[in-house]
């Protein structure tokens, strides 16, 4: 058993190699180099140290494992082909770009491979969960980060692969990324045991709002002592697509300076599309507002009731009496 586990080890190492091979030095990889020089501006040396690869459609691992007397029975444990029924008939990953997905050991543990084709509608395609792969215990690039974490970097978490090469690429290198699902308990845990701040940096539209808000009560509940910090990008962008639209320089801006505490994200967004001149409108957005100043502390709550009551024209005592009269009937 045992055995087999170094021996899958060593096959998802070894395609590791090959696909960054293909990408950077055969013709078959030509195109997807082209696409990551010229539309994702990464350089070589970017590609070679996140090991991304090309998975060309002629099953080369495949040939590579015949070649090596790779039993099929470890060839479908790994997970990197497609079989109907236990026969392998191809590599899981063809014609799309890989991303290798370490451990915190930097032991490659499957890939992520997104497609060159703007029409397919699976733009990324994940390793099957396994015992090697599971995205609830994986945080993509920790490996790297967790030593600049432990040396004094931020911990920023991201949604995509790019997301986390263009923060890392802008000086901030404590990045890693949670691959399209929700950050777990897991996460969160593995995180706190080397720092005690968390950057939430999710895309600037309605998902990765959406996933923020998921993600503070969690991290409160998980580990209460982490100081949270939410970065919300303007215009429905993501981290990569800010450096390469608008440059290192801003996006080293926006993680740096475009910090807002969780209280002050979620009132935002509970303001978002609500014209609050109308009182119908505005009286809604405060029954938003209560659960979200019932977490903050004293300072943040008399913070916002006073900015409410400047902004507004209502009666700062009558904010203070409502918001009480919420704390005193809210459930337990
Ligand atoms: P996004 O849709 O924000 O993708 O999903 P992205 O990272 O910006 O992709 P690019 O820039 O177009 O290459 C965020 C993450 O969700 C996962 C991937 O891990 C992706 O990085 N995802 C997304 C999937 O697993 N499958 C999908 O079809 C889409
Ligand atoms: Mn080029
Ligand atoms: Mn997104
Ligand atoms: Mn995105
Ligand atoms: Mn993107």
């Amino acid at each position: 058993r045992q055995e087999q586990f170094a021996a899958i080890f060593d096959l998802y190492q070894n395609a590791e190699r090959l696909y960054t091979h293909i990408l950077l030095n055969t013709t078959a990889g030509e195109q997807a180099l082209a696409y990551l020089h010229d539309d994702r501006k990464l350089d070589d040396e970017t590609i070679k140290r996140y090991g991304l690869g090309f998975v060309p459609s002629n099953n080369v691992l495949l040939a590579y494992a015949k070649e090596h007397n790779l039993a099929d029975k470890l060839l479908l444990e790994s997970q990197l082909f497609i079989d109907q029924d236990g026969e392998i008939s191809r590599d899981r990953f063809n014609n799309r770009i890989v991303w290798p997905i370490k451990d915190v050991r930097g032991q490659v543990r499957g890939f992520s491979g997104r497609s060159l084709d703007p029409n397919n509608p699976a733009k990324y395609m994940n390793s099957p969960e396994s015992p090697f792969f599971n995205k609830g215990n994986l945080l993509y690039n920790f490996d790297q980060a967790k030593p600049a974490i432990r040396a004094g970097q931020p911990a920023m978490i991201f949604e995509g692969f790019m997301d986390v090469i263009s923060a890392a690429l802008a000086g901030a290198t404590g990045a890693v990324a949670t691959m399209g699902t929700a950050l777990t308990e897991h996460h969160v845990t593995d995180l706190s045991k080397i720092t005690d701040k968390i950057l939430l940096v999710y895309d600037g539209d309605a998902a990765g709002q959406k996933a923020a808000k998921r993600s503070i009560p969690l991290i409160r509940q998980v580990a209460p002592q982490i100081e949270i910090g939410v970065v919300s990008l303007p215009d429905g962008r993501d981290p990569d697509e800010v450096r390469r639209e608008q440059g290192l320089e801003v996006l080293k801006q926006d993680l740096d300076h475009g910090v807002l505490t969780p209280t002050e994200f979620l009132i935002q967004a509970a303001k978002n599309g609500k014209n609050l001149e109308n009182q119908v409108q505005y009286l809604d957005f405060l029954k938003e507002a209560w659960p979200i100043l019932a977490a903050a502390s004293p300072v943040e709550q008399d913070y916002f009731l006073r900015q409410f009551s400047e902004e507004y024209g209502s009666d700062f005592t009558a904010l203070q009496r409502e918001f009480q009269e919420f704390l005193a009937h809210r459930p337990a």
